[in-house]
């Protein structure tokens, strides 16, 4: 297992995914659900900042080098499979949503409103690929 400062990677990648993860939802319920929007920003700010690193510096350089393998057995790692799709998914709807209210400053609320299915989505798709990457830790490093 790859390790920096001593620590294995993924445990390092996991605990930075449950930080995420709870800011996230403590973005949604003390932030957004409550109209303090500035906290639910510096959620979604910190969200961005921890995935460049796991997302984007790990996860996805993994997830290149394992394709072949994964591909050669499509039903054995149904779960990497459906990870990497819904996680993509997952940060494509952030990043459109982050997107949209750069550019459209001010919060409108007639765009909260419509934008904020789109929200309950995203958030949706990222608790899967959340539960999947777990799954998946369990399986590469704790059960076998
Ligand atoms: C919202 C998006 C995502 C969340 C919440 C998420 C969450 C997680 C978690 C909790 C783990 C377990 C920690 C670990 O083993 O390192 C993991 C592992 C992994 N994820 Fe994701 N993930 C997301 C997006 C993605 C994407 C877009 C890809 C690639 C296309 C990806 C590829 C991987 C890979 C390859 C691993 C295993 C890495 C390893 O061997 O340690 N993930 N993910």
């Amino acid at each position: 297992m790859q390790t920096l400062f001593g620590i294995p990677i993924p445990h390092i990648v996991l605990v930075l995914e449950i930080v995420v993860l709870l800011a996230l939802l403590i973005g949604w319920r003390y932030g957004a659900s409550r109209m303090n929007f500035k906290l639910h920003h510096k959620a979604v700010y910190l969200v961005v900042l921890f995935h460049i690193l796991t997302v984007g510096l790990w996860m996805i350089p993994q997830s290149i080098e394992r394709l072949a393998v994964m591909m050669s057995n499509p039903i054995m790692f149904w779960y990497q499979i459906v990870h990497d799709i819904v996680g993509i998914l997952a940060l494509g709807l952030g990043a459109i949503l982050v997107i949209i209210f750069l550019v459209k400053t001010g919060m409108p609320l007639k765009l909260l409103k419509r934008t904020r299915p789109f929200m309950f989505l995203t958030i949706g798709v990222w608790v899967i690929a959340f539960v999947l990457g777990v799954y998946w830790f369990l399986i590469a490093w704790i059960w076998i």
